[in-house]
């Protein structure tokens, strides 16, 4: 066979790709040759994907709860994937920007429109029998969903409500980060302790975390907004809906499940990450706002109530 033009273009430029580098083009061409076709499931390594279910009851029901966190935590390594690229190129266009965030607000959406999976999906006998082998681990220890935080918003904004107003701009990250809410939730207020859960959680990724704050500092989603794109109103309608997503709608969604299964007046069950749940999830109590300008004094008073009344509705 002739070899066309666009394939001697192809040729030659590999070729001096291959001689940059000093690297011998006819030893991979030999190679490529020699190689195997990849078929779908190696390509998306399904074999090893379909070993890492690995329930530690008989409960057939344990494997949903595996298997929608394990896809929860996909979707937030999606949200990450859009949030590194925003705040590598702090030079981002806008419609580039707008253009992740409209992806992180579908990922979020699709995890909380989904997590009926979770609601109605398990059978709240196995459940509450499989949870007590899991415990101390919690969806408290996910550091993918801390990391979109970190993303997000200034640090001081994910500080503990009761903490914030000793802390501003200025602040430094190692003063703010011990008062982060979800550290100061999983911490008796009296005595100081803290639970096992997050003990173990801040082992393990504490050092990580602030790295991740540091290099972030003056350069989170917000600053850029701030920096580049006030102006903008479809930025500004997707960091709204960020805000909603990951600071109301998730949650909540997130506690009605948690009250389907663990409230059981007037003894509630107690959380496998050993938190107050009651006190703890729910955003009217946390007020968490990653964009607090962007909204009115009023619904910033609501925070999170439109949602409870549409609930109570189809309730
Ligand atoms: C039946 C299903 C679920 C129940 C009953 C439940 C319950 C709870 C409870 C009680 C907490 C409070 C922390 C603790 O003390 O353990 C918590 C935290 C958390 N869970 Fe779940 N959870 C469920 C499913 C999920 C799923 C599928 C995810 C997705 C990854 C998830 C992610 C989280 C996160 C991120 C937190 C920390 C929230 C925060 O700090 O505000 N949970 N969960």
């Amino acid at each position: 066979m002739e070899m066309n033009d666009d394939i001697k273009d192809l040729v030659s430029k590999l070729t001096e790709k291959y001689d940059n580098t000093g690297q011998d083009v006819k030893a991979y061409l030999e190679g490529l040759l020699e190689s195997d076709f990849v078929p779908y499931w190696n390509y998306i390594n399904l074999d090893t994907l379909l070993t890492l279910q690995k329930p530690k009851t008989k409960y057939p029901d344990e494997l949903i709860f595996i298997i929608y966190h394990q896809i929860s935590e996909l979707y937030f390594r999606l949200m990450l994937n859009e949030c590194e690229q925003i705040t590598d190129k702090q030079d981002i266009s806008a419609e580039e920007m707008l253009m992740r965030l409209v992806r992180i607000n579908r990922y979020f959406s699709i995890i909380t429109d989904s997590f009926d999976v979770m609601q109605v999906g398990m059978e709240q006998e196995q459940f509450l029998k499989f949870r007590m082998a899991l415990l101390p681990a919690s969806g408290f220890q996910s550091a993918a969903y801390r990391k979109i935080e970190f993303y997000s918003t200034s640090l001081k904004n994910i500080v503990g409500k009761d903490f914030r107003q000793n802390f501003n701009e200025e602040s430094s990250i190692n003063d703010m980060y011990p008062f982060l809410y979800w550290k100061a939730g999983a911490t008796e207020i009296g005595t100081g302790i803290k639970t096992f859960t997050l003990r173990q959680f801040e082992e393990h990724y504490d050092d990580e975390f602030i790295a991740l704050a540091e290099k972030l500092k003056g350069k989170t989603i917000q600053d850029i907004f701030n920096a580049r794109f006030k102006e903008n109103e479809s930025i500004i309608k997707m960091l709204k809906k960020l805000d909603q997503n990951v600071n109301v709608n998730f949650p909540l969604q997130h506690y009605k499940t948690a009250v389907k299964y663990l409230q059981r007046n007037p003894d509630d069950i107690p959380a496998t990450g050993g938190t107050n749940w009651q006190k703890y999830l729910p955003p009217r109590f946390q007020k968490r706002i990653f964009y607090a300008d962007l909204w009115t004094e009023q619904e910033i008073e609501e925070w999170g109530k439109a949602w409870v009344e549409e609930a109570r509705k189809n309730f």
